[in-house]
């Protein structure tokens, strides 16, 4: 066939949505920031004040939303029942809190539904925690994205809007707990699909990165 699905999986700040970003952008593939939809739905939860375990709240929630994810100025940007919120779901707020509503199994079904039938007709780039165990273990080419905690927080840091002052330590100790919590949850915890490649991108600069998923996707054609 001419068009494969690739699933990148991996922690948080190893560099997926950058990597997946620019992946897509040279096969002319369709980018999926899945972790932006999980922030999505924190967002709405938090405004109209529904904590992770109100099950039957979310699920009243996420039958009214409905979340567009569109090529934007800054990469891509996402909509949620037309709202533009690109910029609130990156709030500090929202990445404390988005491990535990990426938990529920009410969230997960129709995220993971979304994301099936966004990926159905191929040629997408999709990154997240569980695309290629759990949304799209079919993906022809899976890769497991990886970097020490040190130098993924190291890289976060640099990218913090200037109105968030946090040190580098804290960012490490955050970054660490939310990779706990994604790996130890029960529905699709984090995990390497056992048919996945890993990177490690400790070393790595993001264009070699790319360059060597776009070759890998060249023998996956
Ligand atoms: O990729 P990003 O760091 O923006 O993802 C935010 C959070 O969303 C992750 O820490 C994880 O809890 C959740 N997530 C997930 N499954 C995905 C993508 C993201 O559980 N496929």
């Amino acid at each position: 066939s001419d068009r494969i699905n690739i699933a990148i999986d991996g922690p948080a700040g190893a560099g997926k949505s950058t990597v997946a970003r620019m992946v897509a952008g040279q096969l002319g593939y369709v980018y999926i920031d899945t972790g932006a939809m999980y922030r999505a739905v924190t967002l709405s939860a938090q405004r109209l004040a529904i904590a992770f375990e109100q099950e039957s709240a979310l699920s009243e929630l996420l039958s009214g939303l409905r979340i567009k994810l569109e090529p934007g100025p800054n990469g891509q940007s996402i909509f949620v029942n037309g709202e533009d919120v690109t910029q609130e779901i990156r709030s500090r707020e929202v990445t404390r809190q988005v491990s535990y509503f990426a938990a529920s199994g009410v969230v997960r079904g129709v995220l993971s539904a979304m994301q099936r039938e966004m990926a159905a007709r191929k040629g997408v780039v999709m990154d997240g925690r569980d695309i290629g165990t759990h949304v799209l273990p079919d993906a022809e080419l899976k890769v497991f994205l990886t970097a020490s905690v040190k130098e993924r927080a190291a890289r976060r840091f640099k990218e913090l809007p200037a109105d968030q002052a946090i040190s580098l330590e804290q960012l490490e100790k955050e970054i660490a707990e939310r990779d706990a919590l994604d790996e130890q949850r029960d529905i699709s915890p984090l995990l390497k699909a056992h048919d996945a490649i890993e990177l490690d991108s400790s070393y790595m600069t993001i264009e070699e990165v790319v360059a060597s998923i776009v070759k890998l996707s060249r023998t996956k054609l």
